[in-house]
């Protein structure tokens, strides 16, 4: 049973960017364990089945004796991997999105680090976008290309083209609502002021032209990426001994994610919040 008594109607957070390495499954694995710790029902979706990281982070998690034995909730977890056979692995998509949204509050689709048929399919039933962005000006690219000398936005990127196509799909199979395209820095660092604020800059300007908004991001810290063997995050780590501190680090952390999860203006958000 869902924890909002609507089922068939789950939300669906696709989280993408065309960019490798941007903390795309970490992004996706804190916002389904903040939203498990909600009580919300979740399930999620790994189009990158080739790394799996998303998929094994869960495994780990699954198989973690102490995070069994205190009771930490698992998402239902699919993963799909992009084979010969396109219009199966489509269909297979298709299918895995109509039966999980029946059954859960929240659908969470992470996206491998390149275009492909599956995450452009993945990206059509998005109801929120979170694109994460390494906080440089060279992962600016992928929204769009800048002009070094004048800082000035010259033209979209392809994965800004390639959003808008997938919007126009989604609009066209009736879905309601719109998309919430949502652009998150992440791994910002407390050096380097001027990058800083030329990125903020640059994406305030960009966020009018191509139609994203953006929230504050997450630090770049070792505790988003310690906990993987574990199965674990900073979430978790109040629920009973799973033999790890709480440090200061961790309670920033924290109120970032909290932050993020409350910009994201899901429409469970008014469901019991224990983040
Ligand atoms: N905020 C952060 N602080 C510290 N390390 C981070 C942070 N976000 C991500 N990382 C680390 O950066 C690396 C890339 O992250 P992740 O695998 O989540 O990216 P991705 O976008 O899913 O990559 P890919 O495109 O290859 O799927 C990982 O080693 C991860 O632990
Ligand atoms: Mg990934």
């Amino acid at each position: 049973m869902t924890a909002t008594g609507r089922p068939g109607n789950a939300h669906i957070i696709v989280v993408g960017n065309e960019k490798g390495g941007t903390g795309k499954s970490t992004v996706s694995m804190h916002l389904t364990v903040g939203l498990l710790h909600r009580g919300l029902s979740v399930a999620t979706i790994d189009l990158d089945a080739r790394q799996a990281t998303l998929s094994r982070y869960i495994e780990n998690r699954r198989n973690n004796p102490k995070a069994v034995a205190a009771g930490l909730a698992v998402p239902e977890h699919v993963a799909i991997r992009a084979s010969e056979d396109r219009a199966g692995d489509e269909g297979r998509l298709r299918e895995a999105i109509a039966r999980l949204r029946a059954a859960h509050d929240v659908v969470l689709i992470d996206t491998p680090g390149s275009d492909n048929y599956l995450s452009r399919v993945g990206h059509s039933y998005a109801d929120t976008l979170v694109t994460p962005l390494n906080d440089s000006l060279i992962d600016l690219d992928v929204l769009a290309a800048v002009d070094p000398a004048t800082m000035r936005i010259l033209r979209p990127s392809h994965y800004s083209e390639m959003v808008w196509e997938t919007k126009k799909q989604r609009a066209l199979r009736g879905e309601r609502g719109t998309v919430d395209w949502v652009v998150m820095r992440n791994r910002l660092s407390s050096l380097d002021a001027r990058n800083k604020r030329d990125m903020h800059d640059l994406l305030e300007t960009l966020s009018r032209r191509i139609g994203f908004r953006t929230v504050a991001g997450l630090g770049e810290r070792v505790v988003y990426r310690a906990l993987f063997l574990d199965g674990l995050t900073l979430l978790d780590l109040r629920d009973g001994d799973l033999g790890h501190g709480l440090s200061l680090s961790h309670v920033a952390a924290r109120q970032e994610l909290r932050a993020l999860l409350h910009a994201l203006d899901l429409p469970h958000r008014n469901a019991p919040a224990r983040v």
